[in-house]
């Protein structure tokens, strides 16, 4: 059974992009509705839009009264897809805004909704857009992009809308994990929604903390939105999920089982036990290297006159590393390293001997500093693979770039049966 696919177009230049979105969404199978709104029209016209999605295609809130399709269409909607999803139609439906056919479409329905936004980065960064989308996200709303590059001017910055077919990609995904029906055996494969199927993943989230005393710890800036983006990725493309969760800022998804640990040790006491089963691990919590040698039972007390003091640390075992040097046969090991590193050559030098002493088979590098990588909701990694080749880059959400990663282990696991074509490090 095709699928009732509303594709809600507002007015950005990214506008003709949406029409290679309802071409795929067409070609899969689908039956496609769109909605644009007056100013999508202004972009591209409604011949284009009518003759690609090979429907009929309305604007306007009073034509069509009589078969009450101001909610005609949203009532009858299986999925909503709003690409691309400019700052104003954004704050709009996080307001309940229904001043026009889209607003209206949005409103009479149950329909899960895929919102890809589209925007120069001034506006995706203010803080009502920010307050908009956390909004949409915690209505469960599923939010695809923007990605990081080029924008329509001199510009470049995330804002840009996600590529049409990652687009469809997520709209499938979130179809399927809906229950609904997303067609042919292709199009499943074209929205990955089961090619983790069985594969047994653990993957690391958040930061440790290592306690100094009962009230004190020493910690890092990780929000473990990266790590959660994986688990929750994984998990709706079938794989098992055993997620280690350090201290994470944000909530562990649905679909995995969550075992919380903090400090290093617990974390790599969780891990090892875990990675006996698994056909992967992916380390992304940033784990001390280093823990205080002593924690006082009681806090620890200044002294009057005291101006300074030392505390004295001792190294933490390196988990991936030490995963790296086992006999981890059949495991597939996905290292992290965030670096401060500005220039991107030395990053990527940085990342080649950071796998090759870890023996990971990919290592995802990520640049951090005070304003990007840890707690933002967007990153931009490079992926080197076994042969120190860049595997891929992916720059946008962090539910973008967790598809990235898991694309790169799917395509080195074979579905259900463990890993039948992991890479060989090469050193
Ligand atoms: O050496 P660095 O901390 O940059 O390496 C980062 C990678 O190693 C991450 O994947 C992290 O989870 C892992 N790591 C670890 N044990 C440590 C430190 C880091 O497994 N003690």
């Amino acid at each position: 059974m095709p699928l009732n696919i509303v594709v809600g177009i507002t007015g950005g230049i990214a506008a003709y992009k949406a029409v290679s979105v309802v071409r795929s969404l067409v070609l899969a199978g689908h039956d496609v509705h769109v909605v644009p709104t007056e100013s999508a029209l202004r972009f591209v016209g409604r011949p284009t839009l009518e003759a690609i999605s090979r429907n009929p295609v309305h604007v306007d809130l009073f034509e069509g009264v009589a078969e009450v399709r101001h909610v005609a269409i949203g009532q009858a909607a299986d999925l909503i897809v709003i690409a691309p999803a400019t700052a104003n139609s954004i704050a709009k439906l996080a307001t309940g805004l229904a001043d026009d056919l889209l607003g209206n479409t949005l409103l009479a329905s149950e329909a899960p909704v895929v919102v890809a936004p589209a925007m120069h980065t001034e506006m995706w960064r203010h803080p009502a857009t920010q307050a908009n989308i956390a909004t949409l996200r915690e209505r469960g709303v599923t939010v695809v992009g923007p990605a990081v590059g080029q924008l329509t001017g001199s510009d470049s910055g995330p804002g840009r809308l996600e590529e049409p077919e990652v687009i469809v990609r997520a709209a499938l995904e979130v179809a399927a994990r809906h229950g609904l029906d997303v067609g042919a055996p292709e199009a499943r494969a074209a929205a990955s929604a089961s090619d983790l199927d069985g594969v047994r993943i653990v993957v690391t989230a958040g930061g440790t903390r290592e306690p100094l005393d009962p009230v004190r710890f020493l910690g890092n800036r990780s929000s473990g939105k990266q790590g959660v983006a994986i688990a929750e990725a994984a998990a709706a493309r079938g794989a098992e999920v055993t997620l280690i969760a350090a201290n994470l800022e944000v909530d562990a998804p649905g679909g995995c089982r969550v075992e919380r640990v903090s400090t290093a040790l617990e974390l790599r006491a969780a891990v090892l036990a875990a990675a006996e089963q698994a056909d992967a691990v992916v380390m992304a919590a940033a784990v001390a290297d280093f823990r205080p040698a002593d924690v006082s039972d009681a806090k620890i007390k200044k002294v009057d006159g005291q101006e300074r003091m030392s505390i004295d640390l001792v190294r933490n075992p390196d988990i991936l590393a030490e995963l790296g040097a086992s006999e981890h046969d059949g495991t597939l090991l996905v290292g992290f390293a965030a670096e401060t590193e500005s220039d991107p050559e030395r990053l990527l030098e940085l990342g080649r001997a950071k796998r090759r002493a870890k023996g990971a088979d990919l290592l995802v590098v990520n640049r951090v500093g005070w304003s990007h990588g840890f707690t933002a909701d967007d990153n931009t990694v490079t992926v080197i693979d076994a042969h120190d080749r860049v595997a891929a880059e992916a720059a946008g959400a962090k539910t973008s770039v967790a598809r990235v990663i898991l694309d790169l282990i799917a395509e080195r696991l074979a579905p259900g049966t463990g890993p039948t074509t992991k890479d060989t490090p090469t050193a």
